[in-house]
């Protein structure tokens, strides 16, 4: 990544507003005020994070559903520890993952939420390839997992034209 953007992010607004109020990423401050508006999380949920680490989603979530609420992470990479978030880590295009991480739920989620990314390979249709199979994986899972009634949040790249 250019010095040009690591220098126009630290200007960003979300970028500012996660420093100050110390989320791990200016993602949580997008989606904080997306459960503002549309109202995601109730104290109690069971919420599954695809793509979780560095963990600012995650922190968001575990605020939002107190403490009978429970947070599943899910990421290929390592993610450092959020008390309250348990986390498993592998890749979640493997089905091994998949069948785990339904194990551990133990009953169905009432939120599944991916920001899954692929590492950006710098061709922006391949990218976009990537990051839209992801999305469908998580999808597939989310129609499983979920309660009836229940919300899937997913992140997805843009095309540009
Ligand atoms: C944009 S980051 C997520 C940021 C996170 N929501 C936050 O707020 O901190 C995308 C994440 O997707 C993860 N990821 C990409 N492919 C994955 C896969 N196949 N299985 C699990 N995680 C994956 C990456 O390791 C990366 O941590």
């Amino acid at each position: 990544m250019g010095k040009a953007w690591v220098k126009s992010r630290r200007h960003d607004r979300f970028y500012r507003a996660a420093k100050r109020q110390q989320y791990r990423s200016r993602a949580a401050i997008k989606l904080s005020q997306i459960d503002l508006r549309y109202g995601l999380f109730r104290d109690g949920d069971v919420v599954v994070d695809l793509g979780a680490a560095p963990g600012g989603w995650s922190q968001i979530v575990r605020e939002r559903v107190g403490r009978a609420g429970r947070v599943i992470a899910v990421d290929i990479a390592p993610m450092a520890p959020i008390e309250g978030v348990e986390f498993l880590r592998g890749d979640f295009a493997d089905p091994r993952i998949r069948s785990e991480l339904f194990e551990h739920l133990r009953k169905p989620a009432d939120v599944v939420l991916s920001d899954m990314a692929p590492k950006l390979s710098g061709n922006r249709a391949v990218d976009v390839a990537r990051g839209l199979d992801l999305a469908d994986t998580a999808l597939s899972f989310a129609i499983r997992a979920l309660r009836p009634g229940g919300a899937f949040l997913v992140k997805v790249f843009q095309v540009r034209a």
